[in-house]
């Protein structure tokens, strides 16, 4: 069994770092020896990109992180790329040099035809009959927590200040111990939550050798303590009946039958939990963010949680999930502002051809969410917050490939139910018994790469209805 994440099938394009393929007739810059545009990226992810649109168009070449590779924006680009008709561009060649050593091997590590057979059996998990199950669990833990929240914030008027990413973090974390992974928040659920932030700090950590004291040592370690749980529960999950993800992918079986091996469920699993975490962290503080900032749009979510008619404490039924528009929308038009995923990777496998460019094989390709949801010819006033560009009507007038926090194409993100899910009863929960606000004055910093985080934690005021 290979433990590599790049097939045969691309195996050839992923020893190429740094070498120069024939990119001299696409316009770009190399930026500094040694480093490229690394810096000027970190420090503004947004201003770079749009400067390097500015002076090279929507296809030019750069060099940062490591990897020389050409970058397609805009929507025709997102198309391209993320529909990949001729299947043209690998995602496991794209992401391996991010997520090879602490996630290998997970469903965007996979591609074609093996992708297909895989992501077909994980698509078992995401079914209706489990996804209500997770939904339970989502429901009881969000309402528990917020009640802990409002005593922290001082309660009814309450005027304490509540730092919200680090209390989003750590319930993400405690939500997937019990709708992931069925375990309670005991000590195991400690150690494996431990484990896993290590591993994560290590997939974007600077230094890629797992040298002894380095975030990706400690990755790496996570890993083997979070491959020892799983490999430990296995057996009895197997036999169990157990309705959390973790007991739904032991007991699945692939298209001959098979059930999934130990080391193929490990693998899913420590990346299904990667895939879930910071990108529903980013984006419920994200929204937390606009919602405080534009208070007439809180009410209006309110308003229509409170419409549902429910009894106050039990919960939002999973029934019931499809009747928060507004609240979809607002979850969206946030999305658009921060994406989760500011940059997508690919590595070509074909030479391919975009807008009279000849791009080879072997070329690394970025598209870029990020800056596609902030051009100004196709969402006017694009820094302000406004749910109304996601009404049907408006949908329907824009390129399909213009939004794209999910992705698209067959490596389209496999849980966007389950973070819709999450995210609509965190928000029924927090709105219908909270109030949220920001101080006078308060101007947020964001730190948009590798994934939007508020850099101050996000101070908010949290006052019970
Ligand atoms: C707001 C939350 C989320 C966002 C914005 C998001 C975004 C994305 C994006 C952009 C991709 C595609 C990347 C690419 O094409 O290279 C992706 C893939 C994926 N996501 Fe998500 N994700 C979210 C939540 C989740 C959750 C909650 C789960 C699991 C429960 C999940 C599981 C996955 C998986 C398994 C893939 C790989 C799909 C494949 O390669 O076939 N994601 N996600």
């Amino acid at each position: 069994m290979t433990t590599s994440a790049v097939t045969d099938e691309t195996k050839q394009f992923t020893r190429t770092p740094g070498q120069r393929h024939s990119l001299a007739h696409i316009p770009g810059e190399d930026g500094w020896p040694v480093i490229g545009n690394t810096l000027k990226l970190l420090a503004d992810p947004i201003g770079t990109v749009a400067l390097f649109h500015e002076k090279y168009g929507p296809v030019y070449r750069s060099r940062a992180f490591g990897y020389r590779s050409v970058s397609l924006l805009g929507p025709e680009g997102n198309e391209l790329v993320l529909f990949d008709r001729d299947k043209n561009f690998s995602s496991a060649a794209g992401w391996g040099p991010v997520l090879d050593q602490v996630f290998p091997r997970g469903l965007m590590l996979m591609d074609f035809e093996e992708h297909r057979l895989h992501r077909k059996a994980l698509g078992v998990a995401f079914k209706t009959g489990p996804m209500k199950s997770y939904h339970d669990a989502l429901n009881e833990g969000i309402s528990r927590r917020i009640a802990e929240w409002h005593l922290e914030g001082g309660g009814q008027g309450g005027g304490a200040e509540f730092a919200f990413y680090p209390h989003i973090k750590q319930l993400t974390l405690d939500l997937a111990a019990t709708s992931f992974l069925g375990i309670g928040l005991g000590e195991q659920a400690r150690d494996v939550n431990g484990a896993f932030v290590a591993m994560v700090a290590a997939a974007v950590g600077v230094v890629r050798k797992p040298v002894p004291g380095t975030q990706m040592w400690r990755g790496v370690n996570g890993r083997k303590t979070i491959s020892a749980f799983f490999a430990s529960e296995i057996p009895k999950r197997r036999h169990g009946n157990g309705a959390d993800l973790f007991s739904e992918l032991c007991r699945t079986t692939k298209e001959d039958g098979a059930l999934l091996t130990k080391q193929e469920i490990i693998d899913h699993m420590s990346f299904l939990m990667m895939a879930a975490h910071d990108t529903l962290t980013s984006s419920v503080s994200s929204l937390v963010f606009h919602l405080a900032a534009n208070p007439q749009w809180q009410e209006k979510l309110r308003a229509e949680m409170q419409s549902l008619g429910l009894r106050p404490g039990v919960g939002l039924p999973y029934e019931r999930l499809g009747d928060l528009n507004l609240a979809e929308m607002a979850f969206k038009e946030s999305m658009r502002i921060n994406p989760p995923v500011p940059a997508i990777p690919r590595r070509a496998v074909r030479d391919f051809e975009f807008k009279g460019y000849d791009i080879p094989a072997g070329t690394g390709v970025g598209i870029n969410p990020l800056f596609t949801h902030r051009m100004a010819s196709l969402w006017p006033n694009p820094d302000q917050f406004d749910p109304l560009r996601f009404t049907d009507e408006a949908v329907r007038g824009r390129h399909r490939y213009a939004w794209v926090p999910y992705g698209g194409g067959a490596h389209m993100c496999l849980g966007l139910h389950f973070a819709y899910m999450q995210a609509k009863t965190f928000f029924y929960h927090l709105l219908t018994t909270s109030r949220i606000s920001l101080a006078p004055g308060y101007k947020p910093q964001w730190q948009m790469w590798p994934i939007p985080k508020p850099r101050d934690g996000l101070p908010i005021r949290i006052e019970r209805l």
